[in-house]
């Protein structure tokens, strides 16, 4: 298939940003789907038809890489190639390299939907999937980071765009996080054992795992936001020196927060003071990014209100403010000991994961595939506008029944009574918070469901005639 020439009259290598843009949205749906059977399985336990590998505790990791590794990383992969050939000018270096990262990943994808529904598991949370699997993503990992500082090596441009800054830091880190964390050492095929043990292993662990959220599920789609916020607003960065100020505070400060994970456990007291005043500062660079993209609508605040693509970014932002508000308060102490191992936590990650992931990456596709496909617009912006309420009403019912859950959770399992013996059994907070898993089920339905539209209107617009979906007029 031919690559669409630009305006600059470099031919860019769209056919890999068009297979990762395809398969987000495929993974996105199989990756919410298990995720609402699972909380579905929280309701009615009998939907695991007790069979081993539907139980939820296969399922979760199941849902947990599926969304972030398949949907989110491939939404990342989709976008840095695209953005990274546009703002350098030139064409993807080594193409092969990059059609062996797509391919590979889906391999890996495949791999993991096989191995962790029959229970082989490294027990390490987000990293999961067995050492000889671990080894295809650091191949497949280092091949990707060839291809992106290749293409920035050879730009055309004397500036490299500060999104690339994101997507560069996001793609160094995750291949210093996941060789670090994955070190094993291998029993059999599909058994291995950590290199590190009892706390160096927690503390090595959260590490990973926070700064997975930080440099994965953060810095990446920033990345996204400093190219795909400006472009669809029709307006330049709000400031530029903001967003260098952003990147540096930001990567700075991320990598010494992992602790905030293992309050009040084995890990050595100092550092998990640390972590929290590290989280504390935390709050500043991520307000600071967050004020930068909203800020860049100064101007064209009009086109929210006919450009439902502008408000999937817009919100996605205002969640992602939310949750890096709620990420340090939670990071303190005596809050934790009201959060932890309750739902809150898990509203938590939701709002981050929905509201600010899920919504960047939806929003930044709704631009990115008429372009890549030769359009002007998608086959319907009616459409895109139905979406996004289910989405934003999808998340905020998801993340409100996790909050009022998580912190009657807590208070229930912390009173005593007048004799020093605890006023409830953990089965009657168990019992009070099925009616807010129904209602978290409910917002996972309206998600899922808005997946299943966007589909839609992805398939109608690649198969849609050319020049039949030219660009709206603006308003
Ligand atoms: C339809 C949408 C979704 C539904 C219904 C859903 C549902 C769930 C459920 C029921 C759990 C288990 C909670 C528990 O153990 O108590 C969970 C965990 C999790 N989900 Fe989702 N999810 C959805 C979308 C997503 C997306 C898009 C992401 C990431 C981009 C995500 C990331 C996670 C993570 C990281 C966890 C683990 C949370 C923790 O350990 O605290 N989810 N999800
Ligand atoms: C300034 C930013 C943030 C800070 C300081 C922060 C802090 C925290 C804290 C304190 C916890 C609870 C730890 C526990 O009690 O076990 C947590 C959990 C979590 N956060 Fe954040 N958060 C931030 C932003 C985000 C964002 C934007 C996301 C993204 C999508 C996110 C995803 C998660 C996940 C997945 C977990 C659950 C980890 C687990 O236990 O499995 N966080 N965060």
């Amino acid at each position: 298939m031919m690559n669409h020439s630009q305006s600059t009259g470099a031919d860019y290598n769209y056919t890999i940003v068009r297979q990762f843009a395809l398969t987000t949205v495929l993974w996105g749906i199989v990756g919410m789907a298990v995720g609402v059977l699972i909380a579905a399985q929280l309701i009615w336990p009998q939907l695991n038809f007790e069979t081993p590998w539907l139980t939820f505790s296969r399922l979760r990791p199941l849902h947990t890489n599926a969304v972030i590794f398949a949907f989110g990383t491939s939404a990342l992969f989709a976008t840095s190639y695209y953005v990274v050939q546009r703002t350098c000018q030139i064409r993807l270096f080594a193409p092969k390299l990059a059609a062996f990262t797509f391919w590979g990943w889906q391999a890996v994808i495949i791999a993991a939907a096989i191995t962790l529904p029959m229970g082989f598991t490294q027990g390490k949370e987000y990293a999961e999937l067995e050492w000889p699997i671990d080894i295809a993503i650091a191949v497949i990992w280092v091949s990707y980071a060839i291809v992106f500082f290749g293409t920035i090596a050879k730009r055309t441009t004397s500036h490299i765009y500060v999104a690339n800054w994101f997507f560069g830091a996001f793609i160094i880190t995750v291949a210093v996080l996941h060789i670090v964390n994955s070190m094993a050492v291998p029993v059999s095929l599909f058994k291995s054992y950590s290199l590190y043990s009892g706390a160096v292993d927690a503390m090595v662990q959260w590490w990973y795992g926070h700064n997975a959220v930080g440099f994965l599920l953060t810095a990446g789609f920033l990345g996204m936001m400093y190219y795909f916020v400006p472009k669809q607003a029709g307006r330049p960065v709000y400031s530029y020196r903001l967003s260098i100020v952003h990147f540096w505070a930001l990567i700075a400060l991320y990598i010494w927060a992992g602790p905030h994970h293992l309050h009040y456990t084995a890990l050595p007291d100092w550092t998990q003071s640390l972590g929290m005043v590290m989280s504390l500062i935390l709050f500043a660079p991520s307000w600071g990014g967050m004020i930068n993209g909203i800020m860049t609508l100064s101007g064209a605040w009009h086109k929210l209100r006919t450009d439902p693509v502008l408000r999937f970014l817009v919100v996605s932002l205002s969640f992602y403010g939310m949750s890096t508000f709620e990420g340090p308060m939670m990071a303190i102490k005596t809050v934790n000991a009201l959060s932890h191992y309750t739902d809150w936590t898990v509203g938590h990650v939701h709002s981050g994961a929905l509201g600010w992931v899920a919504m960047v990456s939806i929003g930044s596709l709704y631009h990115l595939v008429p372009v890549l496909f030769g359009h002007g617009r998608m086959y319907s912006t009616s459409l895109v506008n139905v979406h996004f309420w289910l989405a934003t009403i999808g998340t905020v019912l998801y993340i409100v029944s996790m909050w009022i859950s998580g912190v009657m959770q807590g208070l229930m399992w912390r009173a005593v009574n007048s004799d020093g013996t605890l006023t409830y059994s953990f089965v009657e907070s168990l019992e009070a918070s099925y009616p807010f898993y129904f209602v978290r089920f409910l917002g996972g339905c309206f998600f899922l469901t808005g997946m299943l539209i966007m589909a839609y209107n992805v398939l109608r617009t690649v198969k849609a005639p050319k020049d039949s979906l030219p660009a709206l007029a603006e308003a």
